[in-house]
């Protein structure tokens, strides 16, 4: 029996369901060539705003025992150099090209959009906001925002596209945004951001860890498994399958990946094990997820995806 791990986003053909996450080691064509050469089974690329960034201060990011935080503040390339990696890349690689839109107002989202509807992308994963660029609140939690947004960009996106989410906490922001998100021609989204400004000390130095932000970070890894499990099993839900749903948080194993699918997640995108372990995670991911699908005697991912009992 041949384990199949591919899947469908929007349509498009994944070889796996194990890609990159939007963040890590993707702002240069260098980094997204690597990951071209990787197992990883699309090329996500960084979030791009409208002019280039520095981005913040350094040091920025830190490993934690069980994962990592970060205030990077979206350096990057600017969006005209994403149109052109993607246009490079296209005539090196068949795996998809998934483009991450961060702009800081509805006219830059509109813009941005716009402008990738002529690049060969197969995809756009809309950030609606980081948790770190200073002075700006996390759009995610601001509804009338997310709605405003959505209307824009769903009107000028000729890409299926779907949405970075950050992670809910309270059951009933779950239905709000899924009502929100139901509205527009949505394809998926994305479960879930960094868990948005905690913060890591340095006991013996009595100091931040990171810089930015008196020390306030993202925290991603295994401390956000969980959050990002129960995030994926709710818009899953809300969603009916209707809208596809892409788990982040803390896979570093086929067993994490196992779980998400478990959830609802058609596919998993890999951030802090990829710092931390190097582009040989995803063939490392992929291939425990297949030994452990054989093990259980499934052939492919619909055997059990969605499929999590409760003990209720
Ligand atoms: C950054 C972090 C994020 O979590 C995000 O969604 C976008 C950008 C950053 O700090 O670069």
């Amino acid at each position: 029996m041949k384990t199949d791990i591919s899947t469908k986003i929007a349509g498009v053909k994944l070889e796996t369901c194990v890609f990159n996450a939007s963040g890590p080691l993707d702002e240069t064509l260098r980094d997204l060539r690597n990951l071209n050469n990787s197992a990883s089974s699309a090329i996500m690329m960084k979030s791009c705003t409208i002019e280039p960034r520095q981005g913040n201060p350094a040091p920025r990011y830190a490993n934690l025992e069980y994962g990592s935080i970060n205030s990077m503040g979206l350096p990057n390339q600017g969006y005209k150099a994403y149109l052109e990696f993607s246009e490079t890349l296209r005539k090196e690689t068949k795996k998809p090209i998934i483009a991450s839109i961060c702009g800081m107002n509805v006219e830059e989202n509109i813009t941005m959009f716009k402008a990738f509807n002529d690049t060969p992308v197969d995809l756009i994963e809309f950030n609606p906001g980081s948790p770190n660029t200073i002075g700006k609140p996390i759009v995610g939690y601001d509804t009338k925002a997310m709605d405003k947004l959505l209307k824009a960009v769903s009107k000028v996106s000729k890409k299926p596209f779907g949405v970075k989410l950050p992670p809910y906490f309270d059951l009933g922001h779950y239905q709000q945004i899924a009502d929100i998100i139901k509205k527009y021609p949505v394809k998926f989204v994305t479960c879930i951001n960094s868990i948005g400004n905690g913060l890591a000390i340095n006991p013996k130095t009595e100091r931040t860890l990171i810089k930015p932000k008196g020390g306030l970070g993202g925290i991603g890894g295994h401390y956000a498994k969980f959050h990002a499990l129960a995030n994926v099993r709710k818009f899953y839900e809300l969603f009916e399958d209707k809208i596809q749903v892409i788990g982040a948080g803390g896979v570093y194993t086929g067993t994490d990946a196992f779980e998400f699918i478990l959830a609802g997640a058609s596919a998993v995108q890999i951030g802090t094990a990829f710092i931390q372990q190097g582009p040989q995670v995803f063939e490392k991911v992929q291939n425990e997820l297949r030994d452990l699908m054989q093990s259980k005697g499934y052939a492919k991912l619909s055997d059990f995806r969605g499929k999590l009992k409760t003990l209720d």
